[in-house]
């Protein structure tokens, strides 16, 4: 039967690991983490969408080998999946952002870092240290250019490979559960990347240098994007407008993000959104994805759609509610053995064999249709990634 060893007595999924982690917060911090903006429409469809998506397998296939492994900011990676920036994991664990880099770092993925981490760009890259992972740093550009100069500094300093700029929040959304209890960071945690002597625990007094620049334009992308060695992604592009802009910014990638439904409620859940930006950027930039990932399957719908990359937000803070580092090692390991048992079983053995087709959605017959392979865009697409320092 082969059935493959259990890593945890209780956690066979991350959809387990979500019960026992929540069971093992505050209400004010679970409900920070697991809830977003307004009703929740959109967290809970980011999920659900994934259902909506049903797959095909392929049969007689030698899969005796499978590949999982694949490149993302110029790293291998065990697989196409990284964390995506979330804030505070200490209000998750002790182990904090330190102890997710280490687990990222022992088994081959990458990291985005939040700003609002609490630890500091240069700790979390250094537990990487010669693991040969990598590792991007998320900024939500604020209205003081020194703040944001800084930061892009320093993480430049810390070896970071790409710099991932959040476009979704020009202000913060709407999130009701941080009203009603009142949520805001413990006086005993700080958030190193962004100065020592703000008062973080303050969210609500005006302070240019937190304040969300709600004057964000495709300008200052570009003049960021110039200002920088390191390759930039845009997270938070939700149609295929904004990343046919994100294309002519020359930006190396997007992150197909609605934040995981902490910004508009009601947004389209990002599976949803991802196939018109595959189809209209046409290979020329990395597209990557993120909220309501869950599963191997999930992983492999993405790719199968079109995504270059997956990254996960809250499934490390539940690892690291659960058990601290080894909890997210634990939940890497889960959508690892999902990934592979699920490339196995579909007829893959390498990531490039992964393919629309490998799709079916119900269509308004109420029948499911296999979707249309995306044509080579490599020989359609002539030239590299748009060299965004040329342009200015
Ligand atoms: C607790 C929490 C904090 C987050 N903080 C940030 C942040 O500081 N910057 C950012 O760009 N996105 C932030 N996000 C959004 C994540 O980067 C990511 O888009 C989202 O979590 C993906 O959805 P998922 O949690 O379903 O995987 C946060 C998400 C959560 C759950």
């Amino acid at each position: 039967m082969n059935r493959k060893a259990t890593r945890d007595s209780v956690v066979f999924s991350i959809s387990d690991l979500q019960r026992e982690a929540s069971q093992k917060l505050s209400t004010t911090v679970r409900e920070y983490y697991n809830e977003g903006a307004m009703d929740l429409v959109t967290v809970k469809d980011n999920t659900a969408a994934y259902d909506r998506l049903r797959l095909r397998p392929r049969v007689c296939v030698d899969v005796a080998k499978v590949d999982a492994s694949t490149e993302c900011f110029g790293s291998k990676v065990a697989f196409p999946l990284g964390f995506s920036p979330a804030a505070m994991h200490k209000l998750a664990h002790k182990d904090g952002e330190c102890g997710t880099s280490r687990a990222a770092a022992k088994f081959g993925i990458n990291m985005l870092l939040s700003q609002y981490a609490t630890d500091s760009i240069g700790d979390v890259t250094a537990m990487g240290a010669g693991a040969g992972n990598a590792y991007g740093m998320q900024v939500c550009l604020t209205e003081d250019p020194a703040t944001n100069t800084r930061l892009i500094r320093d993480a430049e300093a810390a070896g970071c490979k790409s710099l991932v700029i959040t476009v979704d929040a020009p202000a913060l959304g709407r999130r009701l559960n941080e009203y009603r209890n009142n949520f805001s960071l413990p006086k005993h945690l700080t958030f190193p990347n962004m100065g020592a002597d703000m008062d973080h625990s303050d969210v609500v007094t005006y302070d240019p240098r937190k304040a969300y620049d709600a004057a964000l334009t495709w300008t200052k992308i570009r003049h960021i994007a110039a200002t920088t060695t390191m390759d930039v992604y845009l997270k938070g592009v939700q149609t295929a407008e904004d990343a046919l802009e994100a294309v002519r910014c020359g930006v190396a990638g997007i992150i197909v993000s609605n934040h995981g439904g902490r910004q508009v409620d009601s947004a389209v859940a990002t599976i949803d959104a991802l196939e018109e930006i595959v189809d209209a950027v046409q290979g020329r930039i990395q597209v990557h994805i993120d909220g309501g990932i869950r599963r191997g399957s999930d992983i492999f719908k993405a790719l199968a759609l079109g995504a270059d990359h997956c990254w996960v937000g809250r499934v490390p803070i539940w690892g690291l509610a659960y058990n601290g580092e080894e909890g997210v090692s634990l939940a890497i390991q889960l959508l690892y053995d999902e990934f592979a048992t699920t490339m196995t079983l579909m007829g893959c053995t390498k990531i490039s064999d992964i393919k629309r087709s490998h799709l079916s959605r119900m269509g308004p017959d109420g029948g499911f249709h296999k979707l249309q392979d995306l044509p080579d865009w490599s020989s359609k697409v002539a030239g590299p990634i748009l060299d965004v320092h040329a342009r200015l």
